[in-house]
């Protein structure tokens, strides 16, 4: 089968229009922009080669106090500071191979004419009006402060400056009205933020009444931004102008796909969860009375904490540049980092030895050995040219060309999902079996042998296709690398046609090898068993399902506690090499063979307790099958679920990392129903699926 292009049921091409959020130009970029803008950059190249036409857009948002504050402080104009500071950006994502079709910025005349167009028809359609406004104004921090808010001295509670009473006519957009429609359209879209927690938050925001929105500052305190069409004394609020550049670039800059469709709507804004709120009821309230259609879908990723929670930022001091990151270890190891190491939607932590030990592991290891072991056995056994299928195919070849067939229809039906750091696993899976295969041919032990070199060379035409694919799907990630290694092996990717199984065809000549991802060659520390956890408030019932870390890890010894008869002491790969030791009260139910290498649910963060002498880091989930005889049944986690993969309850975005009790997790029920793991109404999830446990329903789970 080749793949052709990606087609709806009415014959149009399959589009896919992303974008990030617009950086303030004002912010030096840091790894929290540049995981959206390598994120929007990997999906767009994922949704090239399945055949979509693609349109990706960035830009930078340059209007507002900040700017005006800064351009005076260095004595230039606020568009002089702007033209100089943009640059920055737009370097940055050139470095990192970023292949965005369009850099809009809010200070271009057509995307200013177009906010302006967008006011004027708000205001004619009545959907603005104007209003006094009264209340405490800080100049420190330039907006009004509620009674409540300020502290003893009558100072706003940030910058503890007096504040003055101030009353001011404003703009304001009859949001408010709009807040009936915006519920209907969340209720029939379920899907139209990802991840369903996220949905949920905003369901949540919308019960309480929506108040109609400020849109406007006037020009006496912020000069710097655009102004109001029916009142030249004011300027638009900096969101206002700073959503519509989604929809102005295809609007007022005529970009189209390269078939001529207009971009708009967006197929995914990608935003981070600090910005859910403008983008799900500020923009589709917008567009609503625009009548403009809504974008397809808005995903919210979590942050890059440091320090095992912190949030990075400029004023906490603890920000990664990812420009000292690319040059030490190249673009693509840093591409690869940012899109493997955070499931979108959840908060990941940042951390050096972290990223060497997942370069080193996957990269440098996995990847890199692989691709040399076959580079090497051609040069030495094959004079360097690609040998054919001598031999017939046996188990253990099928077995590769098998996953490699699953990888291809997975990352098919994934990437549209944007499961990035799933797509990314899966192919990685594909390089490992290969690395597999070779352990179990041994070919250099079949190339001692002369009649054996049918066999040898049916062993490296499957590792060699087998690598090709695996590069040729990881191209999205790094694609300098990507086509290296191709090269390595006399291929390349072009499009989507090379992303099936039987390219190679035997007879290619080999390129110059050179390793791929050179180890790093720098001590690192085994990741912590457990973060510094925070110790926050008490936690009520309703906050545990939030609060809890599980795991799927795997078991890798058992052995028998040495002073406790119902105990095994089992050593566990809780994700990332993080190797645990946990007790657990097992020995009624299963046999330490039957244990061995098995997948289990861990719960992480449970404060470590030792048993009869012996530290238990954390427990196992198991269902209850026979309380008499005191047997239980370990929960199942998905197949394709991976060590350190986390579960969680559907639709509960999890909270800040803290360490819990025993008596926490006792303020919950879990239970089983119809096969699956439940807390009330809360199905457990790992990626997606439901993990499972074999006992009757209605039996608890601990
Ligand atoms: N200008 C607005 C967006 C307007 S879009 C119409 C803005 N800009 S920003 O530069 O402050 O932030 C841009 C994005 O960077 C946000 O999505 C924000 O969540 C993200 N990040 C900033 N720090 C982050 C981390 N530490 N980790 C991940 N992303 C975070 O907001």
């Amino acid at each position: 089968m080749r793949l052709g292009l990606a087609f709806t049921k009415f014959g149009h091409m399959k589009n896919f229009y992303v974008t990030t959020p617009i950086y303030y130009v004002n912010d030096a970029p840091h790894i929290g922009h540049s995981y959206t803008t390598v994120l929007a950059d990997i999906l767009t190249r994922f949704h090239k080669i399945i055949g979509y036409q693609t349109f990706f857009l960035t830009g930078t948002d340059e209007h507002g106090q900040k700017v005006q504050r800064a351009a005076a402080k260095r004595e230039v104009s606020p568009q002089e500071h702007v033209d100089e500071y943009y640059h920055r950006f737009e370097d940055l994502w050139k470095k990192m191979d970023i292949e965005n079709d369009f850099f809009i910025r809010t200070t271009m005349p057509e995307h200013k004419a177009y906010v302006q167009e967008c006011l004027q028809k708000l205001w004619d359609k009545g959907e603005i009006y104007s209003k006094e406004y009264e209340g405490w104004y800080s100049v420190g921090e330039e907006r009004f402060f509620g009674e409540d808010e300020l502290d003893e001295n009558k100072c706003d509670p940030i910058s503890h400056r007096p504040v003055e009473w101030l009353k001011e006519k404003n703009y304001f957009f009859k949001m408010g009205s709009y807040q009936q429609k915006l519920i209907d359209y969340l209720e029939s879209h379920k899907d139209w933020i990802v991840p369903d927690y996220r949905w949920n938050e905003i369901r949540g925001f919308l019960r309480q009444p929506l108040n109609d929105l400020c849109i406007s500052r006037p020009k006496a305190r912020l000069s710097w931004g655009i102004p109001l069409p029916f009142d030249e004394d004011y300027v638009t609020y900096v969101w206002f102008d700073a959503l519509l550049n989604y929809v102005s670039a295809s609007t007022a800059f005529h970009k189209t796909y390269k078939d001529g469709t207009p971009i708009w709507p967006a197929t995914y804004h990608l935003i981070g969860k600090d910005i859910l709120t403008t983008h799900s009821v500020y923009w589709p309230t917008m567009l609503m009375a625009l009548d403009i259609p809504l974008p397809k879908h808005i995903l919210a990723h979590g942050w890059w904490l440091v320090n095992g929670g912190d949030k990075m930022s400029k004023s906490a001091g603890n920000v990664v540049n990812p420009m000292d990151y690319m040059e030490k270890y190249g673009v693509d190891a840093f591409r690869y980092f940012l899109a493997s190491a955070m499931v979108v939607g959840q908060d990941a932590n940042f951390t050096h030895d972290g990223f060497v030990r997942r370069i080193n592991s996957d990269l440098a290891n996995d990847l890199g050995n692989v691709l040399n072991r076959v580079h090497r056995l051609v040069l030495n056994n094959f004079e360097g040219k690609l040998p054919a299928i001598a031999a017939p195919l046996d188990d253990a070849a099928n077995e590769v060309i098998t996953i490699a067939k699953r990888v291809i229809t997975n990352v098919m039906e994934w990437v549209p999902q944007v499961k990035l750091s799933q797509v990314i696993d899966e192919i990685m899976t594909l390089v490992r079996s290969v690395n597999r295969y070779l352990e179990v041919k041994a070919p250099w032990k079949l190339a001692k042998d002369p009649a054996l070199k049918d066999e040898l060379a049916t062993v490296l035409f499957v590792s060699a296709e087998a690598v090709r694919l695996s590069l040729c799907l990881l191209w999205p990630v790094i694609p300098t690398k990507a086509q290296e290694g191709l090269a390595m092996l006399g291929s390349k990717f072009t499009d989507q046609n090379d992303l099936v199984w039987g390219i190679l065809k035997g007879g290619e000549v080999f390129g110059e090898g050179k390793p791929l991802f050179p180890r790093i060659d720098e001590e690192v520390k085994k990741p912590e068993p457990q973060q510094k956890p925070k110790q926050n408030k008490p936690l009520t019932a309703a906050d545990v399902p939030a609060a809890m870390d599980m795991r799927v890890a795997q078991i890798k010894e058992v052995a028998d506690h040495p002073d406790a008869t119902s105990l095994y002491v089992l050593k566990i790969d809780a994700g990332e090499g993080e190797l645990r030791t946990i007790c657990s009260g097992l020995k009624n139910s299963y046999k330490a063979e039957e244990l061995q290498d098995k997948k289990i649910l861990l719960f992480a963060n449970l404060k470590p307790s030792a048993l009869r002498g012996i530290m238990s880091q954390g427990m196992l989930f198991a269902g209850d099958l026979d309380a008499e005889a005191h047997t239980c049944k370990l929960v199942s986690v998905p197949d394709d679920a991976k060590p350190g993969d986390r579960a969680l309850f559907k639709g509960v975005a999890p909270s800040e990392p803290r360490e819990l009790k025993v008596k926490d997790f006792e303020k919950i029920a879990l239970s089983v129903k119809g096969g699956a793991v439940f807390c009330d109404a809360l199905a457990l999830e790992v990626n997606g699926k439901p993990v499972t446990c074999d006992v009757a329903d209605g039996n608890g789970v601990h």
